[in-house]
């Protein structure tokens, strides 16, 4: 990635992205605002995550990567972090057969290790089952920190040199990104944040190094196909230069 995929296409012939990462933010305003608990927010939240994969496929774009819970999300009170649980279970049951049906292939990003044994194997089957799938790929962050990707695949690195397996000369942005946990998915296009807040709070802190940043006002259980259309006019409307002087627009 990195190098090699700022040159790769990174838009269609209309300029649409390519992969398009989302943090999905503002169900509990959204809730707040109704007088609704923040549970109910998160659960409008997953219909907008439904009708935004169908928009996305629909779209013509090929990754959608969603922040589904960070890894600071653990500091949340209890019965916040365990109805957000709760719904990603729901989610990977109740969805997982017409994603699959939908030629949805899933893959998930974040640290595996002392997950809930149940829904570690619940991302475990999600990915198992739609492996061979070729419409779009849709990234789950789930236990996700950027900041955390970058130090697992420092380990890695380390790991490596340590057991006379490579020379630390031999480092490099691409080999580093070699040990991330996705590294065949090509970096963001366009990256989305929902509900006006205007930062990365640990997303994709890599990949999004020449992402499109767009910012909506609109609260996520709100988000819906047009919005998304929205991000991608604006999003055709940049110039992209990759530290470069000339504008790289899907070339
Ligand atoms: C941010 O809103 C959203 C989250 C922390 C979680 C996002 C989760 C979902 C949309 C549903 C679950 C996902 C799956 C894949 C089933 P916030 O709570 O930070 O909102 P606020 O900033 O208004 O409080």
């Amino acid at each position: 990635m990195g190098k090699t995929e700022t040159s790769s296409r990174s838009s269609d012939e209309f300029g649409a992205p390519r992969h398009v990462a989302i943090i999905m933010d503002g169900n509990g305003r959204w809730a707040a605002s109704r007088g609704l608990p923040r549970g109910e927010g998160h659960r409008r939240g997953v219909e907008a995550l439904r009708r935004t994969v169908r928009a996305a496929g629909d779209l013509g774009i090929s990754y959608l990567t969603i922040f589904s819970f960070s890894s600071e999300n653990w500091s949340r009170p209890a019965k916040e972090v365990s109805d957000l649980m709760v719904l990603l279970r729901r989610f990977i049951r109740n969805d997982l057969a017409e994603l699959h049906a939908s030629n949805v292939l899933v893959r998930v990003i974040g640290e595996r290790e002392g997950l809930d044994p149940e829904i570690a194997k619940l991302l475990q089957e999600a990915e198992d089952l739609t492996r061979h799938n070729t419409g779009l790929t849709l990234v789950i962050a789930f236990n996700y920190g950027g900041r955390q990707e970058i130090a697992r695949a420092a380990r890695g690195v380390a790991e490596e040199v340590a057991a006379g397996r490579l020379a630390p000369q031999a480092v490099t942005p691409e080999l580093l990104y070699r040990f991330f946990d996705a590294p065949d998915i090509p970096d963001p296009d366009l990256l989305i944040r929902t509900s006006g807040e205007q930062r990365l709070s640990n997303f994709l802190l890599w990949q999004a190094a020449y992402s499109e940043l767009v910012f909506l006002p609109v609260h996520w259980p709100d988000f819906d196909r047009a919005a998304l259309e929205k991000a991608i006019d604006e999003f055709r409307r940049r110039e992209r230069r990759f530290g470069g002087l000339v504008a790289k627009t899907g070339s």
